[in-house]
């Protein structure tokens, strides 16, 4: 090694000792006689001094080094003066007097500073990777990567799991997004869909016997990429045999809680996490992974507005809509202009409009609020929960398709606003919650059908069955998902193990017989030969270790993300094909 120590390492109990380090100039200050140089490796920084009395020859090199450049330094670990201490620093008691400097490369000036988390331009970072990894934020966030990972792999080892590699290139396994496909040269019009999680496989290895499996599995998805998306990224993918929901979740309640402390010592979890139902995320939250961290709950006004004086009230009421609450505390004061910002919030969600209710010490101001009599004020206000200083915003909506999902946008995008705007919650509580019964079907509006909610492999819960076939609407699902501070970070079900019930959820999906056996015909062939019971889970590692490592953006915990158009600025990808690699791939391009 061209290194006797990392330059994060050398201690005062080093003193004296003969050492060499390697890595990056940092920085470097001129003194005249005496050159400071600080050098950094992945470890750290360490303080070197450069004498040109002492040593005239790494003094004279020393004095051509610049930022960047790639060095090797000869020297002693010397106590440095008192007043010189860097007590930031874990090196900061000690420096190196450098002996020999041999410069192992050089480097063109960096386009951004590497030595400090200043901000720069994404696309900057972006087509400079490399340098931008070299930060000392992302370094931090892709050794934490490293922990996350390397903890989940020891954890699941321990407990029974079997880490198993699964093809990339494989069939279509959807999971509502778009394929990535690749073509065939060997079988001409013909593809590989590249999966867009190992859903089918995971099954199949249980078919196959494995009883527990995991994998650090990269899903890919064409989809409108966004902070927490990406068109390739990774899961924790893991199935368990023999097991039911609890016990799925339990395994994972327990390795989160046991991960954070261990990879985070700063965080603190909920324990144990809560279990909410969908429909009880949505009451009390407007959302189905809500940030548990704070209250401003939504609290439902319709059947107290029924004969509003307020005709937009009544008339919603009445014609079977919804009309929901929630109260900011301290915001009764909010200016014109930000009561505007809170309406287009409500109004970006679908909302045709937003009432404000001020709850101010000489009344209750608002452009609606003359319409209320002193009793509907009081309900508001006792159903609300609303003090003196606090705003209350009122969303209606009177259509009964919509209603309930446009009045639960809104209030959950106030809510959120609410939070962000005051402060309400502690950045380093991770506030995990399991969210249970999912629907086990979404009416997809554009195209006339049911969709799965999460995957059609998802067995409706017990006792749902009987009725999938005659009414979809009520079916619930054995789905769960595990949400953290707004974000979903995993999702997962007990699955269907019967050949029977699985034909019978693609009828609902409206695949016919004969294209449901060409795009599924072996996970129900599969099926007739003892599948076991099983189920399983799959946590997204970007966004825990976003989420662990205090970033708004999964881009930041990737060490070669894609950018929101899905490119890759450094390489200048995707690129064009050749013509003959076209040809090779019985491929036209058509404009
Ligand atoms: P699902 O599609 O809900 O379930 O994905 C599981 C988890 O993966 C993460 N995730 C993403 N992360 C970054 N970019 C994306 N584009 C992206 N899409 C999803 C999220 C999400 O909660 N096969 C099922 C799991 C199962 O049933 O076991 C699945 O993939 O954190």
């Amino acid at each position: 090694m061209l290194k006797t120590h990392m330059c994060g390492e050398l201690r005062t109990e080093h003193e004296g000792q003969v050492v060499q380090l390697a890595g990056w100039v940092n920085l470097r200050r001129d003194h005249g006689g005496v050159i400071f140089i600080v050098l950094r490796d992945r470890e750290g920084l360490t303080q070197v001094v450069v004498s040109s009395a002492l040593s005239p020859d790494a003094h004279k090199i020393a004095t051509e080094v610049r930022a960047e450049y790639v060095i090797e330094v000869h020297g002693v670990v010397h106590k440095r003066p008192a007043e010189q201490i860097t007590p930031e620093w874990p090196t900061g008691e000690i420096e190196v007097e450098a002996t020999a400097i041999k410069v192992l490369n050089t480097s063109k000036s960096p386009p951004f500073y590497i030595y400090e988390d200043s901000p720069v331009d994404e696309a900057l970072r972006l087509r400079y990777r490399y340098l931008d990894l070299r930060r000392p934020r992302m370094q931090r966030n892709i050794i934490l990567r490293h922990k996350v990972v390397q903890f989940i792999r020891e954890f699941l080892d321990q407990h029974g799991f079997l880490e198993i590699e699964t093809p990339y290139l494989f069939k279509s396994t959807p999971e509502g997004a778009r394929d990535y496909l690749v073509p065939s040269r060997v079988h001409p019009g013909k593809f590989y869909a590249l999966p867009q999680s190992p859903q089918q496989l995971k099954q199949l290895l249980m078919v196959a016997g494995f009883e527990r499996y995991f994998q650090i599995a990269r899903c890919f998805r064409d989809e409108d990429l966004r902070g927490d998306r990406q068109s390739e990224f990774t899961q924790l993918d893991l199935e368990m045999s023999f097991a039911e929901r609890d016990d799925i979740l339990d395994l994972v309640e327990e390795m989160f809680t046991a991960l954070i402390p261990t990879v985070t010592p700063e965080k603190r979890i909920l324990s144990p996490f809560p279990r909410l139902t969908y429909a009880e995320a949505l009451a009390r939250y407007g959302s189905d992974k809500p940030d548990l961290r704070f209250g401003i709950e939504l609290v439902d006004l319709t059947e107290a507005m029924q004969n509003s004086g307020f005709g937009v009230f009544s008339q919603t009421a009445q014609a079977g809509g919804q009309i929901k609450a929630i109260a900011a505390p301290g915001c009764a004061d909010y200016t014109r202009r930000q009561l505007d910002e809170l309406t287009a919030i409500a109004k970006g969600q679908g909302a045709k409009g937003l009432v404000t209710l001020a709850f101010r010490a000489d009344g209750v101001k608002g452009p609606v609020a003359k319409y209320l009599s002193e009793t509907e004020l009081a309900m508001i206000a006792e159903k609300t929960g609303v003090q003196t200083g606090d705003l209350v915003c009122v969303v209606a909506d009177d259509r009964p398709d919509v209603c309930a999902r446009v009045v639960a946008a809104s209030l959950s995008a106030l809510r959120l606003n609410f939070r962000d705007q005051l402060g309400l919650v502690d950045p380093n509580l991770m506030a995990f919650g399991w969210v249970l019964d999912f629907p086990m079907f979404e009416w997809n509006e554009e195209e006339g059908r049911w969709d799965a909610a999460h995957h059609p492999f998802t067995m409706p819960r017990p006792n749902n069955y009987e009725a999938m076939m005659a009414d979809p609407t009520a079916v619930l699902s054995d789905a769960y998902d595990l949400v953290c501070n707004s974000y979903e970070l995993a999702s997962g079900s007990i699955r269907v193990h019967d050949p029977k019930i699985q034909m019978d959820i693609f009828r609902v999906l409206g695949y016919p017989e004969e294209e449901a056996r060409s795009r599924f015909g072996h996970m129900m062939e599969a099926f007739s030969y003892g599948a076991p019971p099983h189920g399983g889970m799959a946590p997204g590692i970007d966004r825990l270790v976003m989420l662990l490592a205090n970033e708004a953006g999964i881009r930041e915990v990737i060490a070669f993300p894609k950018t929101t158009q899905a490119t890759d600025l450094m390489a200048d990808t995707p690129a064009a094909a050749t013509e003959r690699q076209l040809k090779e791939l019985h491929l036209r391009i058509v404009e």
